[in-house]
């Protein structure tokens, strides 16, 4: 037992590391932010017509999978408008209270940053629309026949909301942004360029053909990459190699179970399940999460994104379809091929 406990404590720890390493990492000027070059741009404009009109910016919507720098964004956005800002999250919002408590802590121009926007509560979102709209919070006193409503002017302030999931976000809070971006996944080449931004930071030294090859396997995700830089970064250091070359980042995905393209086992296990137990596709969602015994919601959001990104697969009216390039990378013949 105590075996397991160390080893959990070691994860733990190396959780915490990697996550403080995160932050190193994370950019602080706009000019580190690489990539997402449309969103910044149309980011810029927003924020330097607020700052001129002496308002505080439009509320901000970003949605995107995970690891795509949102948060990282909205803390650029808050450095441009005065640097204040207040973060919380959709879990971490239990009752009403804990939003009226932050929203009449705002100093004016302030960002709000609220991380997994989706997870709000509804009757938390019935709070946050009339702060939204009109910077009024509408707090309901007493119960019952004597109840009231007293009404609280706020500051002027930047609601940012963070979401993995847009579409599980009510109507009427979407409405509320004067701006929505989609953060989408990043090219190879603004990996490499994140990738070699990182290990510059960390002080390690990388081929260009090992940061290709950690580039390619990191679905697009700078946090991914980030990690796998890491990762690569341990095994050159164990091994006694000054840098990291080609055969590090290949021996590290290796051991991470990663394979060239940033597949994963349960990406792998996904694409199998269609192509063994209903030929290909297509097959319904709810009977795939049942087959996978993985929830729908995990499927669509974590999974599914990455694969269609690949051309592995695609959404239909129908179902799913493990499309040709899947076969071929997994070297698996197609259904045309056996016939
Ligand atoms: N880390 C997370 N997102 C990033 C980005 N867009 N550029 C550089 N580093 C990042």
């Amino acid at each position: 037992m105590k075996n397991v406990a160390n080893r959990k404590t070691a994860g733990a720890e190396a959780a915490r590391d990697d996550q403080a390493i995160d932050v190193t990492l994370r950019p602080v000027a706009w000019d580190d932010y690489i990539g997402q070059e449309k969103v910044k741009d149309n980011l810029r404009v927003i924020l330097k017509a607020a700052k001129g009109r002496g308002e505080a910016a439009d509320h901000l919507l970003f949605s995107g999978p995970a690891g795509l720098g949102k948060t990282t964004l909205a803390y650029l956005v808050a450095r441009e408008l005065g640097g204040l800002v207040k973060t919380t999250s959709g879990p971490a919002l239990e009752k009403t209270g804990d939003l009226a408590a932050i929203l009449t802590n705002l100093n004016p121009g302030e960002v709000l940053f609220i991380d997994e926007a989706h997870r709000v509560n509804p009757s938390i979102e019935e709070v946050l629309y009339p702060a939204m709209e009109s910077r009024k919070l509408h707090l309901v006193v007493g119960k019952g026949p004597s109840a009231r409503t007293l009404s609280l002017d706020l500051p002027p302030f930047t609601l940012i909301a963070a979401t993995t999931r847009e579409n599980l976000l009510s109507q009427p809070l979407r409405s509320r942004f004067g701006a929505t971006f989609r953060l989408g996944y990043y090219t190879i080449e603004d990996i490499k360029k994140i990738l070699n931004r990182s290990a510059k930071i960390l002080g390690a030294e990388a081929t260009p053909e090992a940061v290709g090859v950690l580039a390619r396997a990191a679905r697009g995700t700078p946090r991914i990459a980030n990690r796998l830089l890491r990762r690569a970064r341990d095994f050159a250091e164990v091994h006694g190699a000054p840098v990291i070359d080609e055969a590090a980042a290949r021996k590290t995905l290796e051991m991470l179970d990663v394979d060239e393209a940033g597949l994963e086992p349960n990406d792998r296990r996904l694409l199998l399940t269609i192509i063994e137990k209903f030929n290909g596709g297509p097959v319904g969602i709810n009977t795939l999460s049942a087959a996978l015994s993985e929830e729908r919601g995990v499927i669509e959001d974590i999974y599914e994104p990455y694969l269609m990104t690949l051309g592995f697969l695609q959404r239909s009216s129908a179902g799913r379809i493990v499309l040709p390039a899947a076969y071929k990378h997994l070297k698996i013949k197609g259904r045309d091929e056996l016939l």
